[in-house]
């Protein structure tokens, strides 16, 4: 078959493919690298990866031809943690985060999350489309092609509604990817301060109501904020209408969330900072992914997931940015993965695997996108950079060459 589009001359070509479901322990260091290779698309989609010269009859009158002068290539990056869509900033609170005010502590007086989700309430859905778009563009200039984005600042069905209608039109309208979720249960509102079971109920009726607009749904699993008991009250309701689900577990304290992931069949559990061991073996026996956020540990300045840990113990790895207002005000996966090698002490194939075919695992989407075979979505990167380490070594700064979403060169 002709092909539409050749990326030829690929000096490095990271395919992440060949283990059909999450990589762990070795799998996610020991990946496929092929040098001096080329890639055959054909209506958005990878038709053909190749080594040397160009096969006969994939070249046509009408393909295009790109030459990708010896440089890195590997799949479209995918970020599967971010609260992407919400208003304002908080940067009022940075100077009392660096003097040691603890972060649940600036939620509990009202601050911190409450904050945010007053502006997300106060933003019209324009004004949070725009917000959003441009830091997609921006996440999109550092490689990414699919972005989980979470609700979470509303806390009421009209504002957690809005968020995923922003989250639609981002999916409809940008060329990144949406992964929506629903995460109503983010912070207990003030007024329910002294029942907040009462606002659990009022997160599972919102539940079928927001049902169409989202494929995930998370809790806050946190002391002070959504117990393990009330956050396996909302999940399991949430399984019951259809939703995948997964958790922020035991970011401060070790409350229990990495055995609750386990428990309940999350497909990740999130952070994981405070993660017990006994809850890492549990997460590997029922295949549950750690999502791990160092950009969040950095920006709490707190101790990091211990990741080798879970590697030892056959857990699969994903990375994300956790991009939000509060915790981690980074759009840059680059930095993430950075993190990944120089504060978890992962390698750079491990952190590769964790942005790519791992972190696709984690949104669902793993036969669509995350490694570079036939079938799968033409969504690549080309790095600046002469391998993969380097990507990882030369820190702080956007190694993109170019960015390709299924087919389309929409970063050059
Ligand atoms: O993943 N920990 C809870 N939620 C977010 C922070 C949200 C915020 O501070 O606005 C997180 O870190
Ligand atoms: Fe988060």
């Amino acid at each position: 078959m002709r092909a539409d589009l050749i990326i030829k001359n690929i000096g490095h070509l990271a395919t992440m493919r060949g283990v059909n479901k999450p990589r762990i322990k070795e799998e996610m260091n020991d990946i496929e690298i092929l040098e001096n290779a080329y890639i055959a698309i054909n209506d958005g989609k990878i038709s053909y990866v190749g080594q040397g010269h160009i096969i006969d009859g994939l070249i046509g009158d009408k393909t295009e031809i790109h030459d990708a002068n010896g440089l890195t290539v590997t799949p479209g990056l995918i970020d599967p943690h971010t609260h992407l869509v919400h208003g304002g900033s908080r940067e009022n609170e940075f100077s009392l985060k660096i003097s040691g005010v603890p972060y649940i502590d600036i939620l509990k007086q009202g601050g911190g999350i409450l904050s945010t989700v007053k502006s997300t309430k106060e933003a019209s859905l324009d004004q949070l489309y725009d917000k959003a778009k441009k830091s997609l563009d921006i996440m999109l200039g550092y490689g990414v092609t699919t972005v989980e984005s979470k609700s979470g600042y509303g806390l009421e069905l009209d504002t957690e509604k809005k968020q995923l209608e922003v989250n639609q039109k981002l999916d409809q309208t940008h060329p990144v990817d949406i992964v929506s979720t629903f995460l109503g249960a983010h912070a207990v509102p003030k007024k329910y301060k002294e029942n907040p079971d009462e606002f659990v109920d009022i997160i599972i009726e919102m539940l079928p109501k927001v049902k169409d607009l989202a494929q995930f749904c998370d809790v806050f699993c946190e002391e002070g904020v959504f117990s393990v008991e009330q956050t396996r009250k909302i999940l399991n309701k949430a399984k019951e209408y259809g939703y995948k689900v997964k958790l922020h577990a035991d970011e401060i304290v070790s409350i229990g969330g990495a055995e609750l992931a386990a428990e309940i069949g999350a497909i990740s559990a999130d952070h994981l900072m405070a993660a017990s061991e006994d809850g890492m073996k549990l997460m590997a026996k029922n295949k549950v992914i750690a999502n791990i956020l160092p950009g969040t540990s950095f920006s709490l300045m707190k101790n990091y997931a211990e990741a080798r840990k879970m590697i030892e113990h056959g857990v699969p790895i994903a990375l994300s940015t956790d991009y939000n207002p509060g915790s981690c005000p980074t759009e840059n996966i680059q930095l993430i993965m950075q993190l990944g090698s120089l504060a978890l002490k992962m390698t750079p194939n491990e952190v590769l695997t964790a942005v790519t075919i791992n972190a696709a695992y984690s949104v669902d989407k793993a036969d669509e996108i995350g490694s570079i075979e036939v079938g799968k979505k033409a969504d690549l990167v080309i790095f600046d950079a002469p391998n993969v380490d380097y990507i990882m070594y030369h820190f702080g700064i956007n190694h993109t060459h170019s960015v390709y979403k299924e087919g389309k060169l929409v970063v050059d």
